[in-house]
């Protein structure tokens, strides 16, 4: 269990290295002047891990279950924490998409906290799935996380959220599953980050488009 609430930036394959240097000198004078009390996490393309430099986390946004060894693209939990990573996202639902099966997203859990690298462990429903059973599913590989990320996949990218009596009975039924942090993803944004973020049950937000400008990221962090 983690003890603050956690706020990361998940970037997907978007960002030049000029723009990942100003958005990460802003952070950091953001996050000095400001003085959040949230943990602050930002996960880029790999490439640009090292362009980014300030009070801040890094995170990957995924790595491969063998810590070296010739597997053409891929990157291991080792070379993260050596690129100052002190978390990963794991089993986002874009990449269980691409064939990320279970078994294979704990063998990358089990590598990473051999790394000694936190991990974010992305669970989710489909639309039409019915949220307990698959969610139930999902926690029962989530053996070496350190921290749950609930993103309901139609709410990905869509603008759309559940509604927050929702959110809180959600994080509620998988905090009271497996004992851990439960953030929240799916749309989060500067109008709805401030009630989300103020539910009981939920302990940080994962956030996608609207990371990717300093300022919406930073009014994000300010809504907590
Ligand atoms: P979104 O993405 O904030 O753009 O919906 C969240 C995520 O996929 O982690």
């Amino acid at each position: 269990m983690l003890d603050k609430f956690i706020i990361a930036a998940n970037w997907k394959m978007n960002g030049t290295p000029a723009e990942a240097r100003s958005f990460a000198a802003e952070l950091d004078e953001f996050i000095r002047e400001v003085q959040p009390q949230s943990e602050i996490v930002v996960c880029p393309p790999y490439i640009l891990l090292n362009e980014m430099h300030g009070s801040f986390k890094k995170g990957g946004q995924n790595c491969h279950h063998e810590t070296s060894g010739a597997f053409t693209g891929e990157i291991s939990a080792k070379m993260l924490k050596n690129a100052a990573c002190e978390y990963v996202i794991l089993g986002h639902s874009e990449r269980r998409e691409m064939g990320e099966s279970s078994e294979l997203i704990a063998k990358k859990a089990q590598a990473a906290k051999a790394a000694g690298v936190k991990v974010i462990f992305c669970i989710g429903e489909k639309e039409g799935e019915d949220f307990e059973s698959v969610i139930s599913e999902q926690l029962n590989f989530a053996v070496d996380v350190d921290v749950i990320a609930y993103e309901p996949v139609w709410a990905i990218g869509t603008g759309k959220t559940p509604s927050l009596e929702e959110i809180n009975s959600r994080h509620k039924f998988i905090k009271d599953k497996c004992g851990l942090q439960v953030m929240y993803g799916g749309s989060a944004n500067p109008d709805n980050a401030k009630d989300i973020s103020a539910l009981q049950n939920v302990g940080g937000l994962l956030v996608g488009g609207a990371s990717l400008s300093i300022s919406s990221f930073t009014s994000i962090i300010e809504a907590k």
